[in-house]
């Protein structure tokens, strides 16, 4: 059994080093998801653990990267909520090709990128659409993540069936190749996306995602509390380039959490820019 003590030092040290908040009521699920880390290092109590992640030293480095990997939720799929995709290519269209040809590459970032589906779909749509308009659109995706393990994944690109569910069957065919129900995504998708650690909380880190034109940031901002959403949204604010776009979660909102930004509606979703 989790104590009182405990839930709350590992709850706030969890919090301070991810932006992730659990509230009282998820004590019985974080007890379960630090069980085997528990386990595997021979500790007794979860005040324990708290005193190995604080005063561990060097151990307890490596040990962040396991705690990273068990509280966070990388659920995601390619092609997840349609609309703001939709609403992803009508902006690339009428800012991108429809003005002045591009000569920068379009600089987009998937924040909390999880196993890769988001920013590997992101560049099956910009390669569509260069297919369809004949045009050239040099882009570069960077994606990130807090887990070490998914993004290992990610790098792999290889995918079981539930992350590609809802993928049109075209599109499947054109950019993967089947092998025992796994799915291998070609290296022509591959190669625009750049995988990194990049933990959200972590003010300097932000350095390296400047003049960006699209940040995504989606399903992540749900996990945190208001203080750490709105330190993210004020750094991704500065890390856009004048005019850029952000596309949080569908569910979420930035009511109560930024005013900055112009919200743009699209149908079924909103596009938030950043003024220019
Ligand atoms: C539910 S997934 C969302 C994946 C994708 N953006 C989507 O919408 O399908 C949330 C991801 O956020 C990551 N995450 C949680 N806290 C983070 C932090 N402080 N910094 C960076 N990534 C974080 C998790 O590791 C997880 O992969």
């Amino acid at each position: 059994m989790m104590s009182k003590e405990g839930f709350t030092h590992l709850r706030d040290y969890i919090y301070e080093k991810t932006g992730i908040y659990f509230t009282e009521n998820k004590t019985y699920l974080l007890e379960s998801r630090l069980s085997n880390r528990l386990n595997e290092l021979n500790l007794s109590t979860y005040e324990d653990y708290y005193l190995y992640l604080k005063f561990g030293g060097e151990q307890s480095k490596k040990e962040l990267n396991n705690l990273f990997e068990v509280v966070t939720t990388n659920e995601t799929s390619f092609f997840r909520n349609p609309p703001q995709l939709d609403a992803f290519k009508v902006i690339v269209q009428k800012n991108y090709l429809n003005g002045t040809p591009t000569v920068n590459p379009i600089k987009i970032w998937s924040a909390a990128c999880s196993t890769g589906e988001e920013p590997y779909t992101l560049a099956i749509i910009l390669l569509e659409l260069m297919e369809t308009t004949k045009k050239n659109i040099p882009f570069i995706i960077y994606a990130t993540d807090i887990s070490q393990k998914v993004l290992e994944t990610a790098k792999r690109g290889v995918f079981g069936p539930y992350s590609i569910r809802n993928m049109d069957g075209n599109i499947l065919k054109r950019y993967f190749s089947e092998d025992n129900g796994s799915f291998k995504l070609s290296e022509n998708v591959k190669r625009y996306v750049r995988f990194e650690f990049m933990n959200l909380m972590d003010t300097e880190a932000y350095k390296k995602y400047r003049g960006m034109d699209f940040i995504f940031c989606r399903n992540v901002l749900i996990y945190f509390d208001e203080k750490a959403k709105k330190k993210v949204i004020d750094l991704m604010y500065e890390s856009l380039k004048p005019g850029g776009f952000l596309t949080i979660g569908h569910a979420e909102s930035l009511h109560n959490i930024s005013r900055a930004f112009k919200p743009l509606m699209f149908p079924g979703s909103i596009a938030y820019q950043r003024g220019k």
